[in-house]
């Protein structure tokens, strides 16, 4: 893979004499043998490198600046709260300002049904938090039985211990001793590749809420507590649910009495062109998982949002166990939540979800427009501003290239090399986007043209190898 032009900078040398990165070939990486990059500096859609090169940040850093680089106003805000309070715990209800005011936001942005919210720094957090929720709740009704968490395949909650047992990918577990603890997991809703032939996405909806069904009654009902599942499923490869799909889940889950979690660590606060992506699929979970798109990454924070029947149970339990004995130093943190209250403005004033969902709708026609017909691609889907385009050596047999070909990543390559960041997904040859909400239709045309000329390239040195046709 061809070798990143800071390479050999002062910083990147002190980097990789000094930290350890996530998801990163360790020893490649210590040895200056994979492609490595400092970003120094931010504005808008754009993100630029310690040698000044520019690049269009098509994935937001990690999905999660929603409101683009460099906004005074977010940066001001941390900067009043870091002077007038910056830091003050929640422990034994203590409380501050801006915690208070974002919390009374979210709840008002989500609107009825969430009754309160608990906050972490980041998405895994949240879900080890809901995990211990679902546990506390069946304590508190007297079901200590009631314990197991179903997720999906391909699913992604996280990399912490439970969080990582949730997230269904073989990836995230090896070498880690996961999936641990109570957590099952069930059928990937990914009609392209999981259909059989001939079926409809209604039909494939309902084959999947049967999955569900089975493994539920395999398992016995009364030891099942929760589902969790991502609106859109994310990281697994950006993969909007089959036709009816949540309404067959939520059916299924009512009549066992499971709770559902809406992981909307992704969805939430517009991506889908919905506030939420529950709304747009008709979702009524019992529990929310927040995170990115909260701060739009301009400082860590993530929450779990409990609905009214929660809150009443969790009230509850103070009289059987005392007080929540649950939380961190950092939960509720000051400067973050006056980040979140500011962000939530910027996206309110600037109509960004409605920008979502109107230049979302753009988006996702011009990517069909330009890569379905393409030979070597088997899928392009998504929705609002998040989207992925499947790569396949058979068109017609749906057949995937051989991973050692590293096709996803070559085409992540090819995108950089024009300035472009998109991501190659972790399980398959997937290019996934998820730009920032701010993003215009000629931004559009810009990304799709660096693509097209990137995808080009690929496919001719895959013809050329006899690795494509
Ligand atoms: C749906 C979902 N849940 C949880 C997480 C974990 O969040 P974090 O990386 O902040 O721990 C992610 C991260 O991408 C995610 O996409």
């Amino acid at each position: 893979m061809r070798q990143e032009n800071t390479v050999g900078s002062d910083v990147l040398d002190l980097d990789r004499k000094s930290v350890i990165h996530p998801f990163t070939d360790l020893r490649a990486h210590d040895a200056a043998e994979s492609p490595a990059r400092i970003i120094k500096r931010g504005q808008g859609i754009r993100v630029y490198d310690d040698a000044g090169a520019e690049f269009i940040d098509a994935f937001s850093g990690l999905y999660c600046v929603n409101i683009g680089y460099g906004r005074q106003e977010v940066a001001d805000a941390i900067h009043a709260q870091a002077k007038e309070l910056a830091y003050y715990h929640a422990y034994a209800g203590h409380g501050s300002a801006p915690a208070a005011e974002l919390s009374a936001k979210i709840l008002s942005w989500y609107g009825p049904g969430m009754a309160r919210v608990f906050y972490g720094l980041s998405g895994s957090d949240a879900n080890e938090t809901q995990a211990k929720i679902v546990w506390y709740y069946n304590n508190v009704l007297g079901r200590p039985e009631k314990k197991k968490i179903i997720s999906r395949l391909r699913g992604y909650h996280g990399a912490t211990v439970i969080s990582g047992s949730m997230t269904g990918l073989p990836f995230y577990h090896k070498a880690f001793d996961l999936p641990c603890g109570p957590i099952l997991h069930t059928t990937n809703p990914h009609h392209y590749f999981e259909a059989e032939p001939g079926m409809s996405e209604a039909e494939f909806s309902r084959k999947c809420a049967r999955d569900l069904e089975i493994l539920i009654e395999r398992e016995g009902p009364d030891t099942v507590a929760a589902f969790i599942g991502e609106p859109v499923l994310g990281t697994g490869g950006l993969i909007p649910p089959p036709e009816g799909y949540w309404d067959e889940i939520q059916a299924v889950l009512k009549e066992h009495d499971i709770l559902l979690i809406a992981d909307e660590v992704i969805c939430g606060f517009g991506r889908t062109g919905a506030r939420f992506g529950s709304h747009l699929y008709g979702m009524k979970p019992d529990l929310i998982t927040v995170a990115k798109g909260m701060t739009s990454g301009y400082l860590p924070l993530s929450g779990v949002i409990v609905s009214d029947q929660i809150w009443r149970v969790l009230k509850q339990g103070s009289d059987a166990f005392g007080v929540f004995s649950h939380g961190y130093t950092y939960t509720a943190h000051p400067l973050c939540a006056a980040a979140g209250v500011a962000n939530l403005e910027i996206l309110e004033k600037e109509r960004l979800v409605e920008n979502a969902r109107d230049t979302g709708a753009y988006f996702q026609a011009q990517m069909r427009l330009a890569f379905v017909d393409h030979p070597l691609v088997g899928e392009v889907r998504g929705v609002g501003l998040m989207g992925a385009i499947e790569f396949v050596a058979d068109k017609k047999k749906k057949r995937r290239f051989d991973p050692d070909l590293k096709v996803g990543a070559r085409l992540a390559a090819a995108c950089l090399e024009r300035g472009l960041i998109s991501r190659a997904m972790p399980h398959g040859d997937i290019l996934g986007f998820a730009p920032p909400l701010i993003l215009r239709p000629d931004d559009i045309d810009v990304i799709i043209e660096k693509l097209r000329r990137a995808i080009d390239q690929v496919t001719d040195e895959l013809r050329r190898s006899g690795d494509a046709y």
